[in-house]
């Protein structure tokens, strides 16, 4: 048997085979089954970029209509599962609450028919459908009130700002809503996938996949950074802290946060739609100070780490818009994840097509070969 080396993380070591989604890094281009993030972004909405991720191809008038009519009668959660879910401590992480309400949908759907392209579509339009809906259930139900149900009147991202606020939404927020969930949809071979095909590698259901993926999103390497940068600018506070932050950074090797990636040498390119998103947002709804802290702290970061290719990324400008949608902090991952049920779901159709189970090898560094000391020799 051939023996590797050993790299924490796995770090570029290939997962899998997969044309879902690609990344240069060098140019700064992101593409979902070669179309750029920049035309999904000015001209495609997320059901439609959905559809592309899992199906691999744009869909045709009749086959998006379908799709999308499909994915607006699934959106009610069983009453059970409401009902399970107002089980829930209020203080729960929104994540956690999202995990287990993912996971109870293997409960009621419990068939695995894996070979069957009915069973994959009903299983993919359920969990885009009720995935929002969950995550509107348990913002409501933590503040003590009913969720709110569904609205057939409204679209995807409308209706979920719906479900959230129980207010009418505004049209340009829900247009941004759809974007951003653009944006988050897929991207590569990062710790949430990886888990996603890992869980279905065993060939499990698609609800355990996502519930799998789920929690591994929910940890802050990996979902959690826009949380950080809001954090990060509420403690900058003002125009004139920017310079002295980010120089105490330096000195004592901080992070800061929502700059840097392991694959982008330049801005990512989602922040550069996010941050025009952002200027929409400030333009329709007031100004908003943390946004000139930010523009400031990009530009002394350029300045000073420009030459490490340390520039924003996603996480950066998504916060802000967040922020300014009235979405609460730690929503902020949630709506992460309903964008990435999309690139999950890709990856979990792909992984079943040409399935090996994922079983790695360690290195083994412990001990060897010891005696059983009975319990009262120890
Ligand atoms: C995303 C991230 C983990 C990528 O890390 P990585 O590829 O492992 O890069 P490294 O941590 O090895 O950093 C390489 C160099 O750039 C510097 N650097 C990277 N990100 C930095 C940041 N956000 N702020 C300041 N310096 C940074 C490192 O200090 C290191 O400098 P050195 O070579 O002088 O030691 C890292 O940039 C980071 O922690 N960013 C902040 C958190 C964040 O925004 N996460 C969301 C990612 S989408």
């Amino acid at each position: 048997m051939m023996v590797c080396e050993f790299k924490p993380g796995l770090e570029g070591i290939p997962a899998a085979e997969s044309s879902i989604s690609n990344v240069d890094g060098q140019n700064g281009i992101l593409e979902y089954r070669g179309i750029r993030i920049e035309d999904l972004a000015s001209q495609s909405t997320f059901l439609e970029t959905a559809y592309l991720l899992i199906w691999g191809e744009l869909p045709k008038k009749e086959e998006l209509a379908e799709f999308e009519h499909e994915v607006l009668y699934h959106r009610r959660i069983k009453y059970r599962i409401r009902d399970m879910m107002k089980c829930f401590p209020e203080s729960g992480h929104p994540m956690d609450a999202l995990q287990a309400s993912a996971a109870a949908l293997g409960l009621f759907y419990s068939r695995r028919d894996l070979h069957n392209p009915i069973y994959i579509r009903d299983a993919v339009v359920r969990l885009l459908a009720t995935i929002p809906t969950m995550v509107a259930a348990f913002q409501l139900m933590r503040k003590g009130n009913d969720p709110v149900r569904p609205r057939d009147d409204l679209d995807y991202a409308a209706n979920f700002l719906y479900m959230l606020s129980e207010e009418e939404p505004d049209p340009l927020a829900a247009r941004i809503i759809d974007v951003c969930l653009i944006l988050h949809a897929e991207h590569t071979m990062n710790a949430s996938t990886f888990s996603a095909r890992v869980t279905a590698s065993t060939l499990t259901d698609p609800y355990a996949v996502v519930a799998s993926a789920v929690g591994t999103l929910g940890g802050t390497l990996h979902g959690g950074a826009n949380e950080e940068v809001i954090q990060m600018l509420e403690d900058i506070g003002s125009m004139e802290n920017v310079r002295p932050y980010v120089e105490n950074c330096l000195a004592t090797k901080a992070k800061i946060m929502g700059f840097g990636h392991r694959v982008y040498k330049v801005k990512d390119p989602r922040a550069t739609i996010l941050q025009n998103l952002a200027e929409q947002l400030f333009a329709k709804f007031g100004h908003d100070k943390y946004y000139d802290i930010a523009q400031e702290l990009e530009l002394i970061v350029e300045e000073k780490l420009g030459h490490k290719g340390i520039y924003p990324n996603v996480d950066f400008y998504s916060g802000l818009v967040y922020k300014k949608l009235g979405i609460p902090t730690d929503l902020f991952t949630p709506v992460f994840a309903i964008a990435r049920v999309a690139g999950w779901l890709a990856h979990w159709k792909e992984q079943l097509a040409e399935n090996r189970i994922f079983r790695p090898t360690q290195v083994y560094n412990g001990r060897q070969h010891l005696p059983y000391t009975p319990i009262d020799q120890r």
